[in-house]
């Protein structure tokens, strides 16, 4: 078990380096199963979870290397179809295999994903979906057992553009005969990223990033693929963030604002200067924030639920009040009784945050509960003052690389100890 010793109160200073993104590169490794050859992803951040895939698809038989920040993916010799229990509890994205192993083999067996427990996480879309595509699909005891009949594209209508189902479709559909749209599908730039990585694979795809996205089955063609992963957004943004909180003036690079606009947008609300660039983006802290409109979570474009941590513990030190509104998941408010320990003000009632800001925060012992309110909890200790100790961080560590060097290079005083 590791944990994060801040001393803060430092203002931050200095420039930080956005990596790939990790819901970027959790279903294109999934995806990596569907061509039976050899997929090059270059900008592949260093994460848990990343790791977790890693083992999956050593379980099925690809071989996996890493060459620096580059994760090479063989899939020629895959011969299983099955994950184990013990693998698919390590993150919620291991149910992306599930589309990928039915295109490739036919079937798939595995159990139920595990991950961030935000409250209940179903994946009846996925499944209703998958059937809609031709999957028969039988449950017992927690395990999914699935075959493939006749694999028909058709229209598929989503109840809601939810981000995992809509990418367990494309993958799955490129191996159906004919053509697949999926309606009301997810925007999110990582959908985007992987109908990119498709398309090097050859699968006809396009519309990502528009509400209907359209899959002309018949299976990659091609057994060499070449992708570059997209920046993480919400790591540029809890970078922003904990600058807002902790003072200073902190430049992102590598990174794409473009697909962050609604966390810059919010926090020029709450009185910071931000300034941006095609791969930049730079933010100075005012002397104090001041509490923002609501803060409402969506869909892409929206406000996205993964900022809204980040953005709260920024904003638990603004002038006057902020209401938050979580509308993605039931209970994605964890974060908030570790923040009060540190002093902050927030009243929970069911979906709805009120944070009336306090003037200082003081360090204290937490424990982070998830990745995102682990990483706010990391905002909230840069900014206190006296030492914050976090523990459980390997919440953090699934989604963020080596977090404390990256503070640490903004001027912060952090460090890990295990
Ligand atoms: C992805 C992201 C996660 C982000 C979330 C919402 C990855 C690896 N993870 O998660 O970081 O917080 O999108 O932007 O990309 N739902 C159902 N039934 C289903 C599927 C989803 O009811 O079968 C509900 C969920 O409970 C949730 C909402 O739909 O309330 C959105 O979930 P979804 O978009 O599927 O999130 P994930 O793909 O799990």
């Amino acid at each position: 078990m590791s944990r994060l010793i801040i001393n803060g109160g430092r203002p931050l200073h200095g420039a930080a380096r956005a990596g790939g993104a990790k819901n970027s590169i959790l279903p294109i490794l999934a995806a990596a199963v569907v061509n039976g050859g050899e997929n090059i992803i270059h900008n592949c951040p260093d994460l848990k979870d990343v790791h977790s895939a890693a083992a999956i698809l050593r379980h099925l038989g690809c071989r996996v290397d890493w060459q620096g920040d580059a994760i090479i993916v063989d899939s020629a010799g895959m011969d299983r179809w099955d994950i184990p229990d013990e693998l698919m509890r390590e993150m919620r994205s291991s149910v992306i295999f599930l589309g990928p192993v039915l295109a490739r083999c036919g079937q798939a067996q595995m159990t139920y994903p595990g991950g961030c427990e935000l409250g209940p996480r179903p994946i009846d879309l996925h499944l209703r979906a998958l059937g809609q595509l031709g999957v028969e699909i039988q449950e017992d005891g927690g395990r999914i057992y699935c075959r493939c009949g006749k694999m028909q594209g058709r229209d598929i209508a989503l109840a809601l553009p939810s981000v995992g189902a809509t990418e367990n479709i494309m993958l799955c559909a490129s191996a159906c005969s004919g053509q697949t749209r999926i309606v009301n599908a997810a925007r999110e730039p990582e959908i985007w990223d992987l109908q990119q990585f498709l398309r090097k694979a050859g699968v006809q795809v396009s519309g990502a990033g528009c509400r209907d996205i359209v899959i002309q089955g018949g299976g990659p063609v091609r057994r060499t693929v070449e992708h570059w992963v997209i920046p993480d957004r919400i790591e540029s943004a809890t970078y922003l963030c904990a600058c807002a909180a902790a003072g200073g003036r902190v430049r992102v690079e590598r990174t794409k604002p473009a697909y962050f606009s609604a966390v810059t947008h919010l926090l020029e609300e709450s009185g910071c200067q931000v300034e941006t660039g095609e791969d930049w983006a730079e933010i100075q802290a005012p002397r104090r924030l001041k509490a923002p409109p609501p803060v409402r979570t969506a869909p892409y474009p929206g406000f996205p639920t993964d900022a809204q941590s980040p953005v709260m513990a920024a904003l638990c030190l603004a002038q006057g009040s902020t209401v938050f509104s979580e509308n993605i998941f039931e209970n994605r408010y964890r974060h908030c009784a570790e923040l009060a320990r540190m002093g902050a003000d927030i009243r929970v009632e069911g979906r709805t945050a009120i944070v009336a800001g306090v003037e200082r925060l003081r360090g204290a012992a937490v424990k982070a509960t998830d990745l995102r309110g682990g990483a706010a909890l990391a905002v909230a200790g840069l900014a206190a003052q006296g030492q914050t100790e976090i523990r459980d961080i390997e919440h953090i560590d699934r989604g963020y690389q080596r977090i404390e060097e990256a503070y640490a290079a903004l001027g912060a005083d952090i460090r890990r100890e295990d």
